[in-house]
């Protein structure tokens, strides 16, 4: 199974923020934003992961993950040389995708929460049975998402990319697992009155074939497309609530590299070593004592 975190918009959205500052590159309290979508891949056990970019922002990434042997993964950079829509990262990721099952993540999605392993290992299971999933997160402004309707019995009934009258408070959010050949169907759409080549289109060749799924995260677990100015804070301040909180870290990369065995005790402890002193740091020394 391959993974894949697009990044390679312009923020335009967070300007003057982003005019000199990549949005994935961003705090999210404590850690970079990009660690969130990493840390969600890392958790389904997802090694080989590739990471979308802008042409002159792929340096900053690189500094940032290098080829993540230090977390026991495979980093892959590509680049988008145009913004042509969420789904050109199937096309863009053709040779890395082969004939392998995928799953996308947004690189401003924010996910953290309790049960979503549960949620994660069954989309997976849906995958051996042909099905690709969604994930479903209600929201209060549907109008600004992919909108999915289902049935009482949650077989998804319609996906809609922003739609003017939402069919249901349920946002699409930016994770998708796929198939294998969702760069072949990626290659089938044509872009919308936007532009782009939407994701819920790809979804909908799915769901005409029934063969799409979607997974309810619950009002309880987080989710925050980090898009816009009060969403970048709120991500913030849920993530230092939850922390402090549970007395944890969300998102930490080394720890879920230990408890998914990509790592051994032996290496975090050597890597710990080269860290820069930091909370963060402090941290990890404490998960290895
Ligand atoms: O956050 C969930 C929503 O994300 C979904 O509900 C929508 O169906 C989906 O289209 C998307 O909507 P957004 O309006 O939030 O998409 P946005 O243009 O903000 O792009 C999301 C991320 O993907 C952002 O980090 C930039 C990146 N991106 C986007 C496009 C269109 C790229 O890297 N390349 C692109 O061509």
């Amino acid at each position: 199974m391959k993974g894949i975190i697009l990044a390679a918009g312009a923020g335009t959205r967070l300007y003057p923020i982003t005019k000199s500052v990549n949005k994935q590159l961003l705090p999210i309290y404590d850690k970079p934003m990009i660690y969130y979508p990493l840390s969600v891949l890392m958790e389904i056990g997802i090694k080989d992961i590739l990471l979308i970019t802008s042409e002159k922002e792929q340096e900053n990434f690189k500094k940032l993950l290098g080829d993540g042997s230090h977390l026991g993964i495979n980093m892959n950079y590509a680049i988008q040389y145009v913004p042509k829509g969420i789904s050109d990262a199937f096309i863009i990721a053709e040779d890395f995708i082969g004939n392998d099952e995928s799953v996308l993540i947004l690189g401003d999605n924010v996910y953290f929460g309790k049960g979503f392993e549960e949620k994660l290992a069954r989309a997976r299971e849906n995958l051996k049975n042909g099905r690709c999933t969604v994930f479903g997160y209600e929201v209060p402004d549907p109008e600004r998402f992919g909108v999915v309707e289902f049935d009482k019995n949650l077989e998804v009934i319609s996906i809609e990319e922003k739609p003017k009258n939402p069919k249901s408070n349920y946002c699409a959010t930016g994770l998708y697992f796929y198939t294998p050949g969702a760069t072949k169907n990626a290659k089938k759409l044509k872009p919308s009155a936007r532009g782009e080549l939407e994701i819920t289109d790809l979804c909908k060749i799915y769901l005409d074939e029934g063969n799409l799924s979607c997974e309810l995260l619950p009002k309880s677990f987080n989710w925050v497309d980090t898009g816009t100015y009060d969403s970048l804070v709120d991500a913030s301040v849920l993530v230092r609530n939850y922390e402090k909180t549970n007395n944890l870290k969300v998102a930490c990369l080394e720890e879920i590299a230990l408890k998914k065995g990509f790592l051994s005790k032996e290496k975090l402890i050597e890597i710990s070593r080269e860290m820069i002193n930091s909370g963060y740091r402090d941290y990890i020394i404490e998960l290895i004592k």
